[in-house]
C-alpha cells in the first residue's frame, strides 16, 4: 500500500469506534521495530517524526526509510505525519518532502516555547490547512498547551497550565478547518508527568467529553499519551540508570478518551525507556560485546514489544484490513469537492 493520508486512518477509526497510536521515529530501527508490532497485530498505524528526528535523520534518509517500510508491509495502511511543525515553512517543506500529514502546533509561536495568542494559532493553521488539502494532505491543529518539554519544544511547567477552553475549541475547528485537533488535558511530554499516580481528577477527562460533544466531527488527539511504565523505569535503574520517580498516563484514561473522541494517540516516551533499559541491560550484562546489533536487536525488540501492546490497548489491531488506500490525489479531490471537509458542527448535541 502507498503511504496514506491519517485523515483516512482516523475517519476508519472513528467509523471502528477504535484509536491509533502515532509513534515517534528517529531511526531505521524505531520503524522496524513499529512495522513489525504492526504486522503482528493487524494494524493501521501512524509513524510521525519531529523537527528534532528530521534534523537528526535527515528528510531524505526518513522518506526512504517510510518507502521501504510501505513496500515491506502492503498489507498494512501507514501514514507518514510531521509532530509539532512550528510554521508555515516547517510544514510546507515536509508535504514538499512527502509527509501525507502534518501538524501544525499554532498554539506556540515559531520559537516552539513561548504560548501563542489565539489569534496567532488561527491564522497560521488556517494557512497550513488551505495548502495542504489542496494537495491531499490532512492537518491536525493544538489548542491548549501540553506541559513538558522535548528536545527544547514545549512550553515547559505543568499539563494544567493551560488546558484546552471548549468554546476555543469550537471557534478554532470552525476558523481552520483542522482535520483533527490535538486538545491539552492535562498531560505533558515526556516521562516526568505526574508525582504520584494520577487518579480520575487529575486530567481533565470532562473537558474532553464536553469537547467532543461539541466537535463530533472533528478526530480529537491525545499527546503526552505514554504511560511511563514501572517495568520500564525499573531496567533502567537497575542497570544504572538515574530516573526519579515517575508516573505516566493510565491506560484506562486513554481508552476512556478513545471513547469519548480520541483517534489519534501520540506515543513516543514509552518507546525511548524500552529501548534504553534493553541497551543498559546487555551494556551491564555483557560488557565484552560490542557489536551494535548485540544491543540494537533486544532494544528493537524492546520497543516492538511496547507498541504491539499499546495497539491491542488503543483497539487499532485487527484492522489493518478493513480497507484500501485512497490515493493523496484522490484526497485532493475530496477536499476540493467538499466530500472532505470538516463540518465541526453538524450533529452536536
Ligand atoms: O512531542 C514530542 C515528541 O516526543 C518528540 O520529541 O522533539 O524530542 O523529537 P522530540
Ligand atoms: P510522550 O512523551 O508522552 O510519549 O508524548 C509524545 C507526544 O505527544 C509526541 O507528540
Ligand atoms: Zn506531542
Amino acid at each position: 500500500m502507498p503511504l496514506v493520508s491519517t485523515r483516512q486512518l482516523l475517519d476508519e477509526a472513528a467509523k471502528g469506534g477504535y484509536g491509533v497510536g502515532a509513534f515517534n521515529v528517529n531511526d531505521m530501527e524505531q520503524i522496524q521495530a513499529i512495522m513489525e508490532a504492526a504486522k503482528e497485530t493487524n494494524s493501521p498505524v501512524i509513524i510521525q517524526a519531529s523537527r528534532g528526528a528530521r534534523a537528526f535523520a535527515q528528510d531524505n534518509y526518513l522518506y526512504h526509510l517510510m518507502l521501504a517500510a510501505a513496500e515491506l508491509y502492503p498489507q498494512i495502511p501507514l501514514a507518514m505525519h510531521l509532530d509539532h511543525g512550528n510554521s508555515f515553512e516547517t510544514c510546507e517543506s515536509a508535504i514538499k518532502l512527502g509527509f501525507t500529514s502534518v501538524m501544525m502546533d499554532g498554539s506556540l509561536k515559531p520559537d516552539g516555547k513561548t504560548p501563542a495568542t489565539f489569534e496567532e494559532n488561527v491564522a497560521v493553521t488556517k494557512k497550513v490547512v488551505d495548502y495542504a488539502h489542496e494537495r491531499g494532505i490532512s492537518v491536525e491543529g493544538e489548542i491548549g498547551v501540553l506541559g513538558g518539554i522535548e528536545d527544547g519544544h514545549g512550553a515547559g511547567g505543568s499539563g494544567l497550565d493551560h488546558v484546552t477552553d471548549p468554546d476555543q475549541a469550537v471557534e478554532f475547528a470552525e476558523l481552520t478547518g483542522v482535520d483533527s485537533l490535538a486538545i491539552a488535558i492535562g498531560t505533558s511530554h515526556g516521562a516526568y508527568k505526574f508525582t504520584k499516580k494520577p487518579d480520575g481528577s487529575v486530567l481533565k477527562m470532562d473537558l474532553l467529553i464536553a469537547i467532543h460533544k461539541r466537535l463530533p466531527n472533528t478526530h480529537l488527539v491525545m499527546h503526552g499519551s505514554s504511560s511511563v511504565p514501572k517495568d520500564l523505569q525499573d531496567i533502567i535503574n537497575q542497570y544504572g540508570g538515574k530516573l526519579k520517580e515517575t508516573w505516566g498516563v493510565p491506560v484506562e484514561e486513554i481508552q476512556l478518551g478513545i471513547k469519548n473522541g480520541v483517534r489519534k494517540v501520540n506515543v513516543d516516551t514509552d518507546n525511548r525507556l524500552a529501548i534504553t533499559g534493553a541497551i543498559r541491560k546487555v551494556f551491564v550484562e555483557s560488557p565484552e560485546k560490542f557489536d551494535p546489533r548485540d544491543y540494537m536487536k533486544p532494544a528493537r525488540a524492546a520497543m516492538q514489544k511496547v507498541v504491539a501492546t499499546r495497539m491491542v490497548q488503543f483497539g487499532q489491531a485487527g484492522h489493518a484490513g478493513d480497507y484500501t488506500a485512497i490515493s493523496i490525489a484522490d484526497m485532493a479531490k475530496g477536499y476540493a469537492n467538499g466530500t472532505l471537509v470538516t463540518k465541526p458542527l453538524v450533529g452536536a448535541k
